[in-house]
């Protein structure tokens, strides 16, 4: 596979990045991660604009992010995945420095990396729902930038793959937050409820897509957080993002939702977004 670094394709067994780089020593950088259906990647323009705010947040100065957008689409073309489905995996870390917990000099250039891969949906989850685990949230209180310090992440995905299900999701001050790496929405008496904009979640670019998609549908929106003690009052929960698209969520811990079956919303919504995808 040929992948991106600092201005340069490679194939991507031969690219190096320095022990010192800031994104290995303390996982300084921002990432996004973009979906390609048939060549064409979906939503990029929203991903780039996303990076750019976490990089601004990060204090993180990089003038040549848009040119990302013309690096992804090669990766799709040079490692000839115009075909089925692909991801393109976007990464900026604060470039390499002695070690040191103050910003490097102010001419160290970011790290820039991208590569692509084949992706393969999981359609049996998409088709007949999956399991996910509740976990407490215990992150940092900036959810909202895209960091590529994950640790609680993965630690509350594993979890969740020990124990048989697919997505761990956060539970905050009583609140359900978000997944791992998707965000949670769930129907409640046919309104969609999904946790407001804030420092706890990422702004999802599906998620934006599927509030689009219920004004569309003229399904009732509501982003207002979802107690954990209503949570069995819900009539379906959904989990959205770019891997998972819109998956149903029919069990949750050792509970069924809704008689564990996907719900009628969550199938329309999926099929709303397919036919978006193919028109776009
Ligand atoms: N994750 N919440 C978190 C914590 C995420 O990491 C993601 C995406 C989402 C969904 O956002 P979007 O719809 O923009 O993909 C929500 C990516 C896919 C990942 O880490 O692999």
């Amino acid at each position: 596979m040929i992948a991106y670094l600092n201005g340069q394709f490679l194939p991507k067994d031969q690219i190096q990045i320095s022990p010192d780089d800031r994104g290995f020593l303390f996982a300084d950088g921002a990432y996004e991660v973009i979906r390609c259906y048939q060549g064409k990647l979906f939503m990029a323009d929203a991903h780039i604009n996303r990076l750019k705010r976490s990089l601004r947040h990060l204090r993180i100065d990089h003038a040549g992010l848009d040119q990302l957008l013309l690096v992804a689409q090669r990766l799709i073309n040079e490692n000839r995945l115009t075909e089925g489905q692909a991801t393109v995996y976007i990464q900026v870390t604060r470039g390499a420095a002695p070690r040191s917990h103050r910003f490097p000099a102010k001419e160290t250039p970011p790290t820039v990396y991208a590569a692509a891969a084949p992706f393969h949906p999981h359609q049996d989850e998409l088709d007949h729902g999956t399991k996910i685990i509740l976990v407490s949230d215990t992150r940092w209180a900036r959810c909202d930038i895209k960091s590529i310090a994950l640790l609680p992440n993965i630690l509350a995905h594993q979890l969740a793959v020990d124990r048989g299900a697919t997505e761990a999701v956060f539970i905050r001050d009583g609140c359900v937050t978000e997944g791992t790496h998707t965000n949670v929405a769930g129907v409640f008496g046919g309104t969609l409820v999904t946790a407001p904009k804030s420092n706890y979640i990422l702004p999802g670019i599906t998620r934006e897509i599927v509030i689009d998609l219920c004004g569309k549908l003229q399904i009732p929106v509501r982003e207002f957080p979802i107690f954990e003690t209503e949570l069995q009052k819900a009539d379906e929960i959904m989990l959205i993002g770019t891997t998972v698209e819109i998956t149903p969520v029919v069990q949750v811990d050792n509970w069924l939702v809704a008689e564990g079956k996907p719900g009628t919303i969550t199938k329309k919504l999926q099929q709303a977004f397919y036919d978006l995808i193919a028109q776009s």
